[in-house]
Parts: structure tokens; sequence; C-alpha cells
């Protein structure tokens, strides 16, 4: 008999099964500690002291069990020698690879705060659930290289979540800029975003590489079409909207719990 190639079936046949059994490892990127901290104490859990990462890097590990879920809240840490949050695409990259290869998740869920467009709906506190995401600072003006730079991925379908849950929908774009330039501005409008961060699309780059489903949530500090200073906006609602996070993501773990992704 002519020899076959099998192992597409049974790779089709292991997604599948891996996406009918209840979740059981979830993963949480979070780049702010301010954001982190309220999750942590939510679920009680507890900073890692294993080995799962390099010698020496700043990332964080908070872990523990709460109902049926193995819960890991990553951290991308403080910058060694600045101090601040490692935020931004590169960092997220880095601690999602590196987190998916020693976890194994069923579930990446990148959570954090946003700005936010009034035009296209959204409010200070408000709590999106990202429909996809995609880069608005990668212009690369070559025909598919543009589409590459502008690296536009489908996020995990839950439209249980959406039906069950009072959470916003919305596309999101991300770039290592907190600020907008005016060529940021016009990608971010070609890219239909409702919410703006600094971190989603990597996040969802890195899950598609290693076939891992992601969901994002993103909660807004502050209104980038609006009249005040991005900075000032977002520093004074950082704490406040990162209460109005812990507890989306909160009931976003309550609902996953017991279910298979296919039931979100
Ligand atoms: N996170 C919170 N506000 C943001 C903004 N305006 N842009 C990017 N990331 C953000």
């Amino acid at each position: 008999a002519p020899p076959h190639d099998d192992s597409k079936l049974k790779a089709s046949e292991e997604s599948l099964s891996a996406s009918n059994r209840p979740i059981s490892t979830v993963l949480i990127i979070i780049a702010m500690q301010t954001e982190a901290l309220p999750l942590v104490n939510k679920f009680q859990l507890s900073q890692a002291v294993d080995p799962v990462f390099p010698k020496g890097v700043p990332w964080v590990r908070y872990h523990g069990t709460y109902k049926d879920l193995n819960i890991n809240i990553m951290w991308p840490g403080k910058d060694a020698v600045l101090g601040v949050d490692s935020v931004g695409t590169v960092s997220s990259s880095l601690l999602t690879y590196a987190s998916v290869q020693a976890l194994q998740p069923d579930l990446i869920i990148n959570a954090g705060t946003a700005g936010g467009f009034k035009a296209k709906g959204a409010c200070i506190g408000d709590v999106f659930l990202a429909s996809e995401v995609a880069f608005h600072d990668r212009r690369i003006p070559i025909p598919v290289f543009d589409l590459y730079g502008v690296g536009l991925r489908q996020t995990c379908s839950t439209p249980n979540i959406l039906k069950d849950l009072n959470l916003k929908v919305g596309k999101l774009s991300t770039g290592d800029s907190l600020d907008m330039c005016p060529q940021d501005e016009s990608s971010i409008i070609a890219n239909d975003a409702t919410v703006k961060d600094m971190e989603g699309a990597a996040v969802a780059y890195v899950a598609d590489l290693l076939k891992v489903p992601a969901v994002f949530i993103k909660a807004v500090t502050d209104i980038i079409d609006g009249d005040k200073p991005t900075t000032e906006e977002f520093l004074e609602n950082l704490a406040a909207v990162a209460a109005a996070l812990e507890q989306a993501v909160a009931q976003v773990i309550d609902y996953i719990n017991g279910k298979c992704i296919t039931e979100l």
C-alpha cells in the first residue's frame, strides 16, 4: 500500500480535543504592576520562586488555583535600569513566548488598560473584549509587506461571553507609543479601532505562532479624541480603571471555569 501522511489528520484531531476539554491552565499577560496586583489579590495568587524563566530576567509569575483553573499572571516586571514597568510589544512578546513554552496554557488572556475613541463609543472605565487586533506603527509601504506590518489577527471567538457578560466589543490597535502621531492616527482609523494599547497585537502574534487561543480585555483610561492630554488622563484614571479591569477579568475567569474553548 502507498505510504500516506496522516500527520495533518492527527494534528487536527489533537487541536479538536484540546478545544473540547475544559480549560485548565490560563495564562494572563499584564504589562503594568498597577493592573496586575488587584487580580493577584483577588485570586490570592503567590509569586512563583521556581525558575521557569531565564536567570536574571525581571519577569514575574504569580500563580495559584482558583476553582478548577490553574491561573498564572505574568508581569514583565520593572526595567532593570530605569525601574519602570516593561510595557510595550518587545517585552510582552518575549514574555508570552517564554510563558507558553513553560506552561503550555489552554488560553491566553491579555489584560490591560487602553486609550479609547469616544467617536467609536468608548468611555472612561469601559471594558472591551477585542474582536480583532492589529498594529498601527509598522508602516512598510511595499505590497504584501504592508499587510505583514499591520499584522491583523482575529481573536478567539467568544460569542457566549459577549452574550452573557456586560462587556463592550471593539477592534484593538497596538503600537509602542502612548501618544499618537498623525501617521499612527491614520493607521488606527484604517484599522477601524475603538481601543489602542501597547501590547495586544504582539501577544496575538505569539499566540498565533504557538497556536494558543487568546482573548484581549482592555479597560479605557483615557479618551484619545477628547480634550485632556493623554498622559495626565491616563495617570489620573489608572488606579480606578485597574479596579474595573480586575472586575471584568474576574467575571471572565468565573465564566470560563469548567468550560471548553468552543463554549466561550
Ligand atoms: N494604555 C492606556 N492608554 C493608552 C493609550 N492612549 N495608548 C496606548 N496605550 C494605552
